[in-house]
């Protein structure tokens, strides 16, 4: 079966314009294929913790090694590793703020990079475990940055996303958000339309 993991960061939730977008990317998905199954992960709803010492300790102890309270302290990371491995398409909405990802995102994104499960070292330099996924990004701004050099997030999430072995990456814009109405409105309706377009 086909695996659609759907991640929202925006901290309005569903109610976010990049949760919309990825939203309306995941009903045409479903369309396309009826019986591939859909895992949703709301970073808004369900926070995801900074990273802490105790987790990062037991991210270094070997697995037959760890204490109770280090399995604990990475029980979370190994659920969000799993469910990321299962996925065979990925969704992230990933609004800019302040011009990065979401602190929710980025602490997402602190648990599931685990050296030797989702990238390990090679006499090459890093090799990406997390092959094979389809990868769309959904990025809202207020301001107008993509093909700048001031949309520093970009590149930020292609390059973690690429760390972990996922290079089939899209990034879908709505921008110039805070720009007014009329603006806003057709900056919605292009990326939506974008949006039927990869995932039909
Ligand atoms: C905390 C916060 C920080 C923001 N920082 C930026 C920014 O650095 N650049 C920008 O263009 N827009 C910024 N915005 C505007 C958002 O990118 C824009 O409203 C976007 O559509 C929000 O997406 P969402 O509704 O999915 O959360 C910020 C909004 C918030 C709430």
């Amino acid at each position: 079966m086909t695996t659609l993991l759907q991640i929202n960061s925006s901290v309005f939730s569903t109610g976010g314009q990049s949760s919309q977008l990825a939203d309306h990317y995941v009903a045409t998905w479903k369309k396309a294929n009826p019986s591939g199954k859909v895992v949703t992960r709301d970073l808004a709803a369900n926070e995801i913790p900074h990273l802490g010492g105790a987790t990062v300790g037991a991210f270094f102890t070997p697995a037959e090694k760890r204490s109770a309270e280090q399995q604990a302290a990475i029980a979370l990371s190994d659920e969000l590793v799993a469910e990321i491995q299962a996925a065979d398409v990925v969704v992230i909405g990933a609004p800019m703020y302040n011009f990065s990802v979401p602190s929710v995102l980025k602490a997402y994104f602190d648990h599931i990079a685990r050296a030797g499960i989702t990238f390990k070292y090679s006499e090459a330099g890093p090799v990406g475990l997390l092959t094979g996924k389809k990868v769309v990004v959904f990025s809202t701004r207020g301001g107008v940055y993509a093909g700048s050099p001031a949309d520093v997030e970009t590149p930020f999430v292609r390059q973690f996303l690429g760390f972990l072995g996922m290079t089939d990456v899209s990034f879908v814009y709505a921008e110039g958000l805070a720009y007014g109405d009329e603006k806003k409105a057709e900056a919605m309706k292009a990326a939506l339309a974008e949006t039927e377009k990869l995932a039909a």
